[in-house]
């Protein structure tokens, strides 16, 4: 029996080196190369850990952050716009190697705010101290290959092509402006994967921190501050309706980098005036599944499973959120299952080892508590020991089985620490499943019988973005396209691909005669064009 009663600390508990100040109240916000003072209402940053102290226990809260409102969101965006002007601006207009070198100069600082940064993704979402410092390092890592490939881009543009009598040159442009927001389970990193190539990329930002792990931007407001001219990056807090509505119908905005629900994007998008001038990159819901065949390797797959479906409390838009076991391996299955899960150590985010911890979302825990008794009361069990104990903010996994297409958990993406299981023997099924789904984004096949698995395999390729074998539903390798159908995405993003989505080709082209082959050399010889270049970016 799990006693939950000891997964919040005393203040005595908490290690010096995790400690936060006493009410964090952040007031400054950044805007054309100035960091503002709010002096209006704040919001309250809550973190999902809670303290003890002695008899009672109290939900800790962390500060609060400017909550901006309309006005200031455009004040944001006329800074944004006016350091574009049309792209005439000089970020816009400056090199690849210019903009390269702001953006190295910002990975220096950041660097050096990496245990500020780590304390933060621990306090504000719960997440383990390890899987912050991998949220940090692999954020880092990002921006190092991102400049990697943005160089190697660049170099393929420093050529003049020649075509059927015509000669020209083709080089990748920023759009515009672009509107940058995050999500809370992935504060920085996934923030940093669309920002990052929005602005080496020449565009100017308007960045808003998502709704959770936002007191952790804080430690990098003055490398954002010092290391891009002014207006490039302009960061604002508040609610996302008020000021992020507003930016929407002005039609300003060229670019939407949005990861959340694909409710909230659409309502969103439909805000702005010209729809078609904006271009939206867009990391929505899904529901993956997990197919584990008769003769899959069941250590395998269990472990992959319990990963793929827990790590982060199961928190991550790839996780695995629906299992359906091949009915001759169910017992089994199950049983090690639970075992794996018993042996999962529940606490805090800076305890050794731990790896289930308290979630931030607010209603979160009585949301998992309604989808349990649901499946419950139409007939599914919980089958190991303490699935679904709940303590304020913690929600021990539960694993859930037989589930039925009658259940809510089958089609809600319950994006926390229950694991749904459909037993099957008929493969339509799960395959029905997947091409019924409003989510396309990964699906998950163990098993061994190459047969079997291809014909999986051909199902799937037009339903979802990646098909994984005997391995659980991830983003990484960042090399790797990342995307999805229907509801769960619009563009895809990779390093590579990234580059391409906040950019547009341009072309200038001539004919090859010999007067315009000389205007095209003078210009180059002469370096009078920003664009007509072959300079080799070393
Ligand atoms: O929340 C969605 C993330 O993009 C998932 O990334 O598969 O590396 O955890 P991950």
């Amino acid at each position: 029996m799990i006693d939950l009663n000891q997964i919040f600390p005393k203040e005595s508990d908490i290690p010096q080196q995790y400690k936060i100040p006493q009410h964090i109240e952040q007031r400054e916000y950044l805007i054309n190369g100035e960091l503002r003072t709010w002096t209006g209402p704040l919001n309250s940053v809550v973190s999902p850990v809670f303290v003890k102290n002695g008899d009672s226990i109290e939900q800790k809260i962390l500060g609060s952050t400017p909550l901006l409102t309309s006005a200031e969101a455009l004040h944001a965006l006329e800074a944004a716009v006016s350091a574009y002007d049309q792209g005439k601006g000089q970020w816009a207009t400056s090199s690849v190697a210019t903009r390269i070198s702001h953006v190295e100069m910002f990975l220096e600082k950041m660097r050096g705010q990496r245990s500020e940064v780590v304390k933060f993704l621990m306090w504000e979402i719960g997440k383990s101290l390890k899987d912050s410092e991998r949220e940090f390092d692999r954020t880092c890592d990002y921006i190092v290959d991102t400049v990697k490939a943005l160089k190697e881009l660049d170099r393929h543009s420093a050529k003049l092509v020649e075509e059927q009598g015509f000669m020209g040159q083709i080089r990748r442009v920023p759009l515009g402006v672009a509107l940058c927001m995050g999500p809370f389970n992935y504060p920085l990193n996934e923030t940093f994967s669309t920002l990052i190539p929005a602005l080496i990329m020449g565009n100017t930002v308007v960045f808003k921190p998502a709704k959770f792990g936002v007191l952790l931007i804080r430690p990098l407001l003055e490398a954002f501050r010092t290391s891009f001219p002014p207006g490039v990056i302009n960061i604002i807090y508040g609610r996302g309706r008020e000021t992020v509505g507003a930016l929407l119908e002005t039609g300003l905005i060229d670019l939407f980098a949005f990861i959340g629900t694909n409710k909230g994007a659409n309502d969103l998008k439909k805000l702005h005036p010209k729809l078609h001038r904006l271009k939206a990159v867009l990391g929505l819901d899904a529901k993956n599944p997990g197919i584990v065949l008769a003769d899959a390797d069941l250590d395998n797959a269990v472990r992959e499973c319990v990963s793929g479906s827990l790590s982060f409390n199961g928190q991550r838009c790839t996780a695995l959120k629906i299992l359906f076991v091949h009915k001759s391996i169910l017992t089994e299955f199950l049983e090690r299952f639970t075992k794996a899960i018993s042996t999962m150590k529940p606490g805090v985010p800076w305890d050794e080892g731990v790896q289930l911890t308290p979630v931030p979302e607010p209603g979160k825990v009585q949301y998992l508590d309604e989808l349990l008794k649901d499946a419950v009361g139409k007939g599914a069990r919980i089958v190991n020991e303490d699935g679904g104990a709940q303590h304020h903010t913690f929600f021990y996994p539960a694993l859930l089985s037989p589930v039925t297409s009658a259940m809510r958990i089958y089609s809600e993406e319950q994006f926390g620490p229950i694991v749904p299981v459909v037993p099957f023997t008929d493969d339509h099924e799960p395959i029905e499943y997947v091409k019924n789904s409003n989510y396309g984004q990964q699906v998950s096949i163990f098993g061994r019988d190459s047969a079997e698995v291809a014909k999986f395999m051909d199902a799937f390729v037009h339903q979802v973005g990646r098909i994984n074998l005997n391995v659980q539903c991830q983003r990484g390798p960042d090399t790797f396209p990342f995307n999805g159908r229907k509801d769960s995405a619009e563009g895809t993003l990779s390093i590579a691909d990234a580059l391409r989505v906040f950019s547009i080709r341009t072309i200038v082209a001539t004919r090859g005669t010999d007067e315009n082959k000389s205007i095209i050399g003078k210009i180059i010889r002469n370096r009078e064009s920003a664009f007509l270049s072959t300079d080799y970016i070393l």
